[in-house]
Formats: structure tokens, C-alpha cells, sequence
């Protein structure tokens, strides 16, 4: 009884179509990269982040972006002199393509992998259509990670897509509200969260900055499932 009420919840938690057979893995993304069919890659860091990251004094700071893709904000923070970045992305021929380019850069370390199964401690780590990329199915599952990888004091921050879609992802949209109680669930506190029109000009009004960071409260009791809408 106890688990059919908690499964109505986390129904209702998922309010985004999802289509099951769409299997969103290496392969899918690999074969995006070999045909081209990157539509999301802005082809340089989007305004809102290059605005977050001019914010950022300590260039030591141990930076993480996950779902790279061609990391366009990688290149804007070595150009600012940051010098512990760590890109992980789960495409392959994307990734041997990026370790070329990076061969002879020390402040880049470039992971091959799931960013569900990665491990340490970050303190900052930026968002750019990741979140959006997975399945909405996932995404309690994306911020309790987001919550193991940041240090103390650490930061996620970035865009979001404040709007839905019409066809069946990825992008997965979805809104402000939505978003902060994932994040609140994990045990993460909302710093920041709003519309921006820091956006490039196809995503003007679309998109929400947010920041958020470990909170100080203990993490709900109702939060024990990892992820919010994993029931078929
Ligand atoms: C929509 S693209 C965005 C790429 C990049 N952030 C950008 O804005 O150009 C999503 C990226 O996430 C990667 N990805 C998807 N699932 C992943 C996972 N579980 N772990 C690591 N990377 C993943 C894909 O290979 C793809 O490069």
C-alpha cells in the first residue's frame, strides 16, 4: 500500500512525455556527433555562463562540466586563466575528438563515461543542455549525483530550459517550479533560479539561470527513492 502511494507520487512528480523506447545511451549520442546532428552546440559558451564565470575569482577552483559535448565553455574558462577543469561526456568518437584538441593542455582532464557513475569532489560545476539530454525519468537521479559531487561549499550552476517541447526529447523541457523541488529533494538549496535573457537569440526567454548549492538542512525523509519517475 505504502508502495503504491509513494509510485502515485512519483507519477505525478513526472510531468514530462517520455518515450521508453528511445534509448538514450552512448550509441544514441555517438551516432549525433558521426552524422552532425548536434543542433544544440551554440558554438561558443552561452552569455549567462561566460557571466557566471567572470564572477569566479580563485582559478583553481576544481571545475566540472558534464555532457561536455565540444565544451565551448572549457574554452572560455582557460581563456580566464582557470587551470583544474574536468570535461566527462558518454559519446566516444566526440570524446577522442576532444582529447586531440586538449593533448597538450594540463589544466583539462577528459573522462570517457557516465556521469552517473562519476566520482569526486567538485567545486563548481556548470550545466549547459545536460539536464535537458536525459531522460526526465532521471533527473532526481541527476541532482542526488550533482549532490555527491559537490564539495561543501561547492556550486551547480547554469541554464535551464523554462519551456516545453512539443515532440518526445531529448531536449526535455520543463519549468522553474519543477526544477527547484528536484533539487530541494536532494538536498540541495536554491541559491539563485530565474528567468534570464542572457540567452543566445533561438533561446531567448526560453531558458532559466540557477544556482545552487549543498543546503544545511537535513534532506526530506520522502527523498529515499533515487529516481522520482522510474515507475514504467
Ligand atoms: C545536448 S548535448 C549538450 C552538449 C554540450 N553541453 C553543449 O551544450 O553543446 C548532451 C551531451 O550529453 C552527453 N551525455 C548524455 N548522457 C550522458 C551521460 N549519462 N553521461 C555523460 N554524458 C552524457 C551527450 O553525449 C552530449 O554530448
Amino acid at each position: 500500500m505504502e508502495e503504491l502511494e509513494l509510485a502515485e507520487n512519483q507519477m505525478q512528480q513526472c510531468c514530462v512525455k517520455v518515450d521508453d523506447s528511445l534509448k538514450l545511451d552512448a550509441h544514441y549520442w555517438s551516432i549525433q556527433y558521426d552524422n552532425k546532428t548536434t543542433a544544440w552546440d551554440l558554438g561558443m559558451a552561452s552569455p549567462a555562463l561566460v557571466h557566471f564565470v567572470n564572477s569566479i575569482e580563485d582559478k583553481s577552483l576544481k571545475i566540472l562540466i558534464p555532457g561536455c559535448g565540444n565544451a565551448h565553455e572549457a574554452d572560455y574558462l582557460l581563456s580566464k586563466g582557470f587551470e583544474n577543469i574536468t570535461l566527462i561526456d558518454i559519446a566516444p568518437t566526440l570524446v577522442a575528438q576532444l582529447k586531440l584538441k586538449y593533448a597538450e593542455n594540463n589544466n583539462i582532464n577528459i573522462v570517457l563515461g557516465d556521469f552517473f557513475e562519476l566520482e569526486g569532489s567538485f567545486d563548481v560545476i556548470i550545466e549547459q543542455t545536460f539536464f535537458c539530454a536525459i531522460s526526465p525519468l532521471l533527473r532526481s537521479v541527476y541532482a542526488q549525483k550533482m549532490y555527491a559531487l559537490l564539495s561543501e561549499s561547492g556550486v551547480l550552476a547554469g541554464l535551464l530550459f523554462n519551456r516545453t517541447f512539443e515532440f518526445d526529447g531529448p531536449p526535455f523541457g520543463g519549468n522553474i517550479q519543477e526544477y527547484q523541488s528536484i533539487f530541494e529533494n536532494a538536498g540541495l538549496e536554491v541559491i539563485e533560479m530565474a528567468p534570464t535573457n542572457m540567452s543566445v537569440l533561438p533561446r531567448l526567454h526560453s531558458e532559466a539561470f540557477f544556482k545552487v548549492k549543498k543546503s544545511n538542512k537535513p534532506i526530506p525523509e520522502n527523498t529515499t527513492v533515487t529516481n522520482a519517475c522510474s515507475i514504467k
